[in-house]
């Protein structure tokens, strides 16, 4: 692979960037400078430094983050990110959708572009799974309000979804749609409130409750055939 495709895919700048970088002397490999950045590398063999930081290569990795309470979902922020709490050194990492700040749970954290353009596509519907509690009873009409498609105070109306009722202030919710605020909207539309969030699923990959909040993996290789599957077709 040339050089300069590897760090551009992990996110070292475009190439021309990289390229410049080269001539300013700041690329080094295997102990040499490169002069050149359209060599070609072993990335499995040859060590690369940029900067002097070793680099890590790894095409495309998926990591699953059981988000805390209190952190971002974005790439960068004042506040701590969900990338603040990787430590991977790869470069180029997104998570894919957002969780609210006060939302905890699921959350995929990748660098593959394409995945989590798919897997955030309404046109795919991908299913996402939540574990809600209420300020108020839940009551019976509300599974039926859910399932025939909340429409929101600003008048835009969701698509059917499923509440599951667990007790009588918890519950579950499955969309397939990411409305901004949606699960809170939903419930403020039936005169209830949210006061406890968590993603516990998104399509198959279910959330490792072994992860305490804060803590990730990366996905099984079963996992990310799943997700691959679900996601291998733009149609
Ligand atoms: N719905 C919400 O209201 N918040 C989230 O974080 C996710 C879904």
């Amino acid at each position: 692979m040339r050089l300069d495709k590897m760090l551009a895919d992990l996110g070292y700048g475009t190439r021309n960037e990289i390229r410049k970088a080269c001539r300013q002397g700041r690329i080094v490999l295997n102990g040499e400078y490169v002069k050149d950045c359209s060599i070609h590398v072993n990335p499995e063999e040859d060590e690369v430094l940029v900067d002097e930081e070793p680099v890590l290569y790894s095409r495309y990795v998926y990591f699953m983050l059981n988000k805390p309470i209190g952190v971002v979902s974005a790439t960068s922020d004042r506040q701590m990110t969900v990338l603040d709490l990787i430590d991977s050194g790869i470069k180029g990492l997104f998570p894919v959708g957002r969780l609210d700040k006060d939302t905890e749970g699921l959350l995929l954290i990748t660098n593959d572009g394409q995945l989590g353009h798919r897997l955030l596509s309404p046109r795919h519907h991908v299913e996402k799974e939540y574990e809600v509690e209420l300020a108020l009873p839940l009551k019976e009409e509300d599974v039926t309000r859910f399932a025939s498609g909340i429409q929101l105070s600003d008048g835009e109306r969701c698509l059917p979804s499923t509440l599951i009722i667990t007790s009588e202030t918890a519950a579950r919710v499955i969309l397939t749609e990411g409305k901004y605020h949606q699960i809170k909207r939903m419930f403020e539309a039936v005169g209830n409130q949210v006061v406890g969030l968590k993603r516990v699923r998104m399509k198959h990959l279910v959330l490792d409750e072994s992860l305490a909040p804060g803590e990730y993996r990366e996905l099984t290789k079963e996992e990310l055939a799943d997700l691959k599957e679900l996601a291998g077709s733009d149609e």
